[in-house]
C-alpha cells in the first residue's frame, strides 16, 4: 500500500522519474556513441569484491552494453589476489569478471602484472637477489597471461613505475632488479603472448603523464627503453587520468601530450577516470567544472587518432575509491551520484563524444 502510493505520487508528479532513477540507462549511450565514432569502448572500471555487484541497480546500469563497452578489474587480478603465496595461484576473482564481461559484450583491459602495491608479503619481505627476483617475476607475469589469455584485450604489464619528479619509484624490484625490471617484464610478457600465439596488447600504466613536466618526460623516455630492449613489446600508454574539480589539465594539454606518445608508434587509452569535487555535495560551480573536466579529457581523446578507448575508475559514487572520509572531504567524483542518477557530467561525456559543445559546463 504504501508503495502503491509511492507509484501514484510519483506518476503524478513532474519528477516523476524519482522511481526508475536507479535504473537509468535512458539515452545517450556512451559507448554506443563511442564506438560509432570508431573508438573500441568506453568502459568502466568494476570490482567483484566489493558490495556494489551485489546491488542490482548498480549492476543493471553496469551490464548495459550501450553504456559500457569494457571494463577493468579494479582490484582481482593484482599480484596479492593471483599468487598471495609463491607459485600458488587463486584466479578465481579474476575469471569472475572476464566472464561477467563475456556476458554482457565487454572487452577487458587486464590490470595489472608489477606494480608497487598491493603486493603480497612474501614478494615485499621475501630476501632477493637479482636472479630469485627476476625468476619470480617472470612465473608471475607468464602464468596470469597464459591463464586468462585472450580474456584479456590487453595487459597493464608495468604499473606506476615513476614518481611524480620522473624519478624510479622505490620498490622491491628497483631495489633488486634495477630499472631494467621494466623492461624485462615487458620481454616476459611478450614472450607469454608469443608462446601461446595470443593477441594481447601490453600497455604503460600511469598517472600524471596526461600533460607536460618531469614525469611525462620520464615516462616518454621509459617507452622508448622498452621499445629499444632486444626482446620486448610496447603497444600502449594508459593515462589514468584521476583529476579533479581543483586540478586537471587542459584539453590542450593532454592532446599534445598524447602526441608525445602516440609519435612513438604506441597507442594510449583513457583508463582510469574520474573527477572528485574538493568538497560533497558537489556545489553547482564544481558539478559545472567538473563536466568541463570529463569534456576536456573524452574531447582529447576523440580528437587524437591512436587514442582508442576510454574508461572510468567506476561509475557509482558509492563505490568510488575517492570517499571524503579517506580523501580529506574529496568524493563524488563519478558519473554517477550514489542513488544512481546521473551527474552533469555524463551528459559532457556525450557531448565530447559526438563532438558538440558542452551544455552543461
Ligand atoms: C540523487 O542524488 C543527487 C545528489 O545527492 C541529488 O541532487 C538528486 O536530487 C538525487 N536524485 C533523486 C531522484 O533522488
Ligand atoms: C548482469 O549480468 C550478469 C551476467 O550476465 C547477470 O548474472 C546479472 O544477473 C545481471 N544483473 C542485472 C541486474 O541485470
Ligand atoms: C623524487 O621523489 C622521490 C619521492 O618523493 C624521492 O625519493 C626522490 O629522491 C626524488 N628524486 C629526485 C631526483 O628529486
Ligand atoms: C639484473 O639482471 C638483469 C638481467 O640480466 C640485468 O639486465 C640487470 O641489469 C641486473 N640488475 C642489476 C642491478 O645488476
Amino acid at each position: 500500500m504504501a508503495l502503491a502510493a509511492l507509484v501514484a505520487a510519483a506518476n503524478a508528479s513532474p519528477v516523476s522519474t524519482t522511481l526508475k532513477a536507479r535504473q537509468d540507462i535512458s539515452a545517450p549511450y556512451l559507448n554506443s556513441e563511442a564506438q560509432a565514432k570508431g573508438k573500441l569502448w568506453f568502459g568502466t572500471a568494476v570490482d567483484t569484491t566489493s558490495a556494489e555487484v551485489d546491488n542490482s541497480d548498480y549492476m543493471t546500469i553496469f551490464n548495459d552494453t550501450n553504456i559500457f563497452g569494457q571494463t577493468t578489474p579494479g582490484n582481482t587480478m593484482k599480484w596479492m589476489y593471483t599468487e598471495p603465496e609463491q607459485n600458488v595461484f587463486t584466479f578465481a576473482e579474476g575469471e569472475e569478471t572476464i566472464a561477467l564481461a563475456e556476458a554482457t559484450g565487454k572487452k577487458v583491459r587486464c590490470h595489472n602484472l608489477v606494480w608497487s602495491e598491493e603486493l603480497p608479503s612474501w614478494v615485499t619481505d621475501g630476501s632477493w637477489t637479482n636472479e630469485t627476483l627476476l625468476a619470480a617475476m617472470k612465473t608471475h607475469i607468464t602464468r596470469e597471461i597464459e591463464y586468462y589469455g585472450e580474456g584479456c584485450y590487453s595487459w597493464d604489464v608495468v604499473n606506476e613505475a615513476l614518481d611524480s619528479n620522473g624519478s624510479f619509484t622505490e620498490n622491491v624490484f628497483l631495489e633488486h632488479i634495477g630499472e631494467a625490471y621494466v623492461p624485462l617484464a615487458f620481454q616476459y610478457a611478450y614472450e607469454a603472448v608469443e608462446s601461446f600465439c595470443g593477441d594481447i596488447k601490453l600497455f604503460y600504466n600511469d598517472y600524471s603523464i596526461e600533460y607536460a613536466g618531469d614525469k611525462h618526460t620520464a615516462a616518454v623516455a621509459l617507452v622508448q627503453t622498452i621499445q629499444n630492449w632486444d626482446g620486448a613489446q610496447i603497444d600502449g600508454v594508459g593515462f589514468e587520468s584521476h583529476f579533479s574539480t581543483s586540478f586537471a589539465p587542459t584539453q590542450a594539454e593532454i592532446e599534445a601530450a598524447m602526441a608525445d606518445f602516440t609519435a612513438l608508434g604506441v597507442d594510449v587509452q583513457i583508463t582510469e577516470l574520474d573527477v572528485p569535487c574538493t568538497s560533497v555535495p558537489c556545489s553547482a560551480d564544481a558539478l559545472a567544472t567538473q563536466a568541463q573536466v570529463y569534456y576536456d579529457v573524452v574531447a582529447a581523446c576523440m580528437a587524437t587518432d591512436d587514442c582508442t578507448g576510454m574508461t572510468v575508475w567506476d561509475f557509482d559514487d558509492e563505490y568510488s575509491w575517492i570517499q571524503p572520509a579517506e580523501y580529506d572531504g574529496e568524493g563524488d567524483g563519478d558519473l554517477f551520484y550514489s542513488n544512481l542518477t546521473r551527474h552533469p557530467a555524463y551528459t559532457a561525456v556525450s557531448e565530447a563524444i559526438e563532438g558538440s559543445d558542452c551544455s552543461v559546463c
